[in-house]
Order: C-alpha cells, then sequence, then structure tokens
C-alpha cells in the first residue's frame, strides 16, 4: 500500500528580478486506494506538486514522499500530452518504459492496452492513431509498470467529451480493479467530483485552500442531486478563488 505524504512543502522558482512561489506551506496525506483530485487556478502550483512527487523536481523547503512499507514506491505518471516517441510501434513505447521485456511483461503490456480498447493497434505508429487513442496508450502504460502509485497531470483536457468521458470511465474502472493510490490533477470540477475521494483545492500563490472528503457511492450521476451539490460546493470555492485573484 502507497503512501503519499506531502509535509510543509515550499517551492519557489527564482526569476529575474522576482522570485515565483509555486507552492506555499502545502501539507496532506493520502494512502492505499484512493483518488485525490488537485484542483486550482492555472498556476497554482498543480505540476509543480506532482512534479516534486515524482521526483522531477525538488522541493524548496519542506518534504514529498510515496512510499511503500518505508521504502520509495514505483509511481507512473500520464502527462498532459501523451508523449509517446513517434518512431516506436504503440508495443514498443509501452515495452520502453519497462526495465526488462521478459514475456511477463509483454503480457502484461497486451493485458493493459486490451483495457483500454487498444490491442489491435498494437502495431500501430502514434501519428497514425487520434489523439484520445494515444492518451489511452498512455495511461496503460503508466499502469502496466504496476506502480503502486499513479499521478496523472489533466490526463483528458485536450480531448473532446465523449472521448474524455469514455477515458474516464475507463480510468475509473481499472482504479476500483487495480486498487492503486491515484493523485489527478484537473481543471475539471465536474470531472474531479464524479471520480475522487477526495478533493484537493490549491489557490494562487500554491496554497492549500480546501481538503475536501467526497462520502458518495460510485458510479457517480452528474444528474443526482448529492453529486451536484458536491460540484456546486467545489465551484463555489472556485469563484471565491476567482474573486481573490482579481
Ligand atoms: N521550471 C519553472 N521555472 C520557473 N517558474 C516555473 C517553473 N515551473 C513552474 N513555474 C511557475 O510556478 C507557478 C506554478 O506553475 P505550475 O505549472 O505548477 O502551475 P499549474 O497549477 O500546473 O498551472 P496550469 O493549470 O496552467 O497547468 C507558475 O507561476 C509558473 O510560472
Ligand atoms: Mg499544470
Amino acid at each position: 500500500m502507497a503512501t503519499v505524504s506531502v509535509q510543509n512543502l515550499r517551492k519557489v522558482f527564482p526569476g529575474e528580478g522576482r522570485d515565483v512561489v509555486a507552492l506555499e506551506d502545502v501539507s496532506f496525506e493520502a494512502s492505499g486506494h484512493t483518488f485525490v483530485s488537485i484542483v486550482g487556478p492555472s498556476g497554482c502550483g498543480k505540476s509543480t506538486l506532482l512534479n516534486i512527487l515524482a521526483g522531477v523536481e525538488t522541493p524548496t523547503e519542506g518534504t514529498a514522499d510515496i512510499t511503500k512499507d518505508g521504502s520509495r514506491a514505483r509511481v507512473g505518471y500520464v502527462f498532459q500530452a501523451p508523449r509517446l516517441l513517434p518512431w516506436r510501434s504503440v508495443m514498443d513505447n509501452m515495452l520502453f518504459v519497462q526495465a526488462e521485456q521478459t514475456d511477463q511483461v509483454r503480457e502484461r503490456a497486451s493485458r493493459y492496452l486490451a483495457m483500454v480498447g487498444l490491442s489491435e493497434q498494437h502495431k500501430a505508429w502514434p501519428a497514425q492513431l487520434s489523439g484520445g487513442m494515444q492518451q489511452r496508450v498512455g495511461i496503460a502504460r503508466a499502469f502496466s509498470i504496476e506502480p503502486d502509485a499513479l499521478l496523472m497531470d489533466e490526463p483528458f483536457s485536450h480531448l473532446d467529451a465523449i472521448t474524455a468521458r469514455g477515458l474516464r470511465r475507463e480510468l475509473h474502472s481499472m482504479w476500483m480493479e487495480t486498487k492503486k493510490t491515484v493523485l489527478f490533477v484537473t481543471h475539471d470540477v465536474g470531472e474531479a467530483v464524479e471520480l475522487s475521494d477526495r478533493i484537493v483545492i490549491l489557490e494562487k500563490g500554491g496554497k492549500l485552500r480546501k481538503d475536501l472528503s467526497l462520502d458518495l457511492p460510485f458510479p457517480r450521476d452528474p444528474a443526482d442531486d448529492k453529486v451536484a451539490l458536491t460540484k456546486a460546493e467545489v465551484l463555489r470555492e472556485f469563484e471565491e478563488l476567482d474573486l481573490i485573484a482579481t
């Protein structure tokens, strides 16, 4: 079971003339089979938070770790853009991220490609796939390394509404099946309410504004009263953030 632990995290990027504070004293923990959405306006530090958790950036102060049984956990990262290598086939892109390429690893890669409905495309080049299909390869690839925790940075934001809805459902059923810890960055409050156990709202300047637990059964119908009320509550927080920002 993975534990995400963020303690008094601060990140400052040195700028010309003025430093940029991307994160300011952010603390939260998430453990085991949980789906946490991180929401907030553009520039509030969401990607920086994921990058620090992934080890791509370093904190200025504080700590951010993902551990399993006291050691560093295995972490999958789904980027906002699919980031497939154009000169490798779909299957080779799947295998590229694996430490070794045993039959078992190939079988696992095939299984996750099947889960996202792309078995038939395993020999295709990325350029032969639609944006949504490429994003599905990115998601299958992140799951196929069998990570303890999954970091996702607005993975559906560039897709049309229908494709995004289909992928959200796929992601939800994969999460239910594999019981990962997921940290999911999104601008889309409806998406966050549909998918999450918990929503962490960041505000401009990188401060944690609210940490909401969502005690609603899955699957969630946007037309359901409680789901709609929760969405309205999070949107109200957003409106206040806008008032603060302007
Ligand atoms: N490598 C960097 N160097 C300098 N400043 C950076 C760097 N990365 C991010 N920043 C700054 O840190 C702040 C937070 O950026 P970040 O990308 O984390 O925001 P975000 O919440 O992911 O925004 P968006 O929703 O637009 O993706 C911004 O002001 C940004 O300009
Ligand atoms: Mg971002």
